[in-house]
């Protein structure tokens, strides 16, 4: 009862459609539903196999070709046509223009689906390609950059995309050192408070930093330069080293400015500033999708003020991202302490901690990756510490670690880069916690880097689709 009309689907060869049309003849009463006929095939060469066995049409044949269908079921009513062109229009015409289907309805309703914005938020960017084992930073390998190049220029190639220029070089370092060189505000460090949330609250009350244009011409990177030579202000205030910044000449390198913040030295131990500046450069970028960088790019979409943004990411590096170096170097100075208390071996010292931990549920800092097997600012730091004659016991040991961990828990982790750095810093006899600093330094480059292209590409507010916010609550229900 549902059905208007009949259309059979037919094609050239065989006899089904010639039969159908002398059963149509002799019983019309089995066909009480208008027909409509498509035969395909009506320009088939004869004899020429189309597709499959059936549709042959042999020469001199009375039935199966085009005309001998089209004839017998035309003679019994049923029009035939050779296009789906021409089905719509005779199907049209026989039902006369009946609605099956609201294609205007039906179009309006897909439009606004179309129209909607994308599900998927898409989180592009030009900045870094992150690989398994790879990190390419505008197309330049992470690895070759803490080798070749220092912060600030790796800083100007994460936001400009190209290395500056030795002119260019030069003002930016001396924007930095200037920016080094002001006072901080004051901010007040709570007892065992977490580095990142000290740094936060200097990000935040610097006016001297909000301030700071980032307009025209390079106004991007010289803000992210600033910014970079107020964090090493705002470590001397964590680090009480302020003193040693006051007599900066303006014409020392910036990696002299970090280690006189660090230290507090005033005399530059050459092979220590070197490795404590590849350390933050191997830290500065991995790409958009670390809790930082996604923190921060979600204040940019508000368009919140630069100091907020970074602000934001800087806060998202906690022991969880970021900040496993300092838990590390500590772990494995109490290996080597044990090791030492015991006169037992530093890998049996290390099995007997690692087994304690593990039995308590603990993870081993610095061990482990999302995406990397060998993590690919692994051996580029590892050289370094050895080529400035750093690498010590810690570095030692923790070359081992992963064998230990696998003879221990029977599983292959690898270091990350926060290990290898929490190692490299107990070396140096610094903190442990400039571990998780260095990290947090070397990312406020990329940090601002992610903030400047988010403003600079995309629309405002980008923010999570509303399909993706599943409220799974109460109810609604009444105030009784
Ligand atoms: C970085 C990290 C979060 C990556 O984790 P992941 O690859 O997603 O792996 P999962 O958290 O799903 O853990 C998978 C398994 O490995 C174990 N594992 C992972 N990292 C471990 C670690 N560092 N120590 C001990 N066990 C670890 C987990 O217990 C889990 O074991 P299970 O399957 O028996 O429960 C994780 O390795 C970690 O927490 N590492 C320590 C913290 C750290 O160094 N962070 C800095 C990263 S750069």
């Amino acid at each position: 009862d549902n059905t208007d009309l009949v259309v059979v689907a037919g094609q050239i060869g065989g006899c089904q459609e010639e039969l159908l049309a002398e059963d149509i003849k002799k019983n019309p009463k089995k066909y009480p539903k208008p027909l409509v006929a498509l035969i395909s095939g009506a320009h088939a060469p004869e004899g020429k196999t189309m597709g499959h066995a059936g549709a042959i049409v042999s020469p001199g044949q009375v039935y199966g070709t085009f005309q001998s269908k089209k004839q017998a079921l035309e003679s019994v009513g049923v029009p035939v046509v050779n296009s789906q062109y021409d089905l719509i229009t005779e199907v049209q015409k026989r039902l006369k223009k009946k609605i099956y289907f609201d294609m205007e309805n039906y179009y309006k309703k897909m439009k606004t689906i179309w129209d909607a914005p994308s599900k998927k938020t898409g989180w592009g960017t030009l900045i870094t390609k992150v690989m398994p084992n790879n990190l390419l930073i505008s197309g330049y390998s992470l690895q070759d950059i803490v080798e070749k190049k220092g912060f600030i220029e790796t800083a100007y190639l994460l936001v400009k995309g190209e290395f500056p220029d030795k002119k260019t070089a030069e003002e930016m370092r001396k924007i930095a050192i200037d920016a080094a060189k002001r006072p901080a505000p004051n901010v007040h460090r709570s007892k065992k408070e977490d580095i990142s949330k000290t740094l936060v609250k200097y990000f935040v009350l610097d006016d001297e930093l909000a301030q700071y244009p980032e307009e025209g011409t390079n106004g991007a990177v010289k803000k992210t330069v600033f910014g970079i030579g107020r964090t090493a202000r705002y470590l001397s205030g964590i680090l009480h080293t302020e003193k040693a910044l006051e007599k900066l000449s303006g014409d020392e390198p910036f990696s002299h400015v970090i280690y006189r913040a660090v230290t507090g030295n005033t005399m530059v131990n050459e092979q220590h500033s070197r490795m404590i500046e590849a350390m933050i450069v191997a830290c500065v970028d991995h790409g958009v999708t670390p809790p930082s960088a996604q923190a921060t790019l979600i204040a940019a979409t508000t368009r919140a003020p630069y100091e907020i943004a970074v602000a934001q990411g800087v806060g998202a590096i906690t022991d969880v991202h970021g900040g496993a170096g300092a838990k590390a170097a500590q772990l494995f100075t109490e290996c080597i302490l044990k090791s030492k208390k015991e006169n037992i071996d530093v890998a049996q010292a290390t099995r007997e901690i690692m087994k304690k931990y593990i039995e308590e549920g603990k993870r081993i800092e610095g061990l482990g990756h999302r995406l990397h097997t060998k993590d690919p600012r692994r051996d580029v730091l590892w050289n370094f510490s050895a080529q400035t004659g750093i690498a010590g016991e810690h570095v030692q040991l923790y070359k081992k670690v992963s064998t230990i961990f696998e003879q221990v828990r029977g599983m292959s982790l690898p270091i990350n880069v926060d290990g290898v750095i929490g190692a490299i810093v107990t070396d140096m006899g610094l903190d442990p916690a400039m571990a998780k600093a260095f990290f947090i330094y070397g990312r406020i480059a990329g940090l601002s880097a992610h903030y400047f292209e988010e403003i600079a590409s995309q629309p405002r507010m980008r923010q999570i689709h509303f399909n993706e916010a599943l409220y799974k609550g109460k109810g609604p229900r009444n105030i009784q």
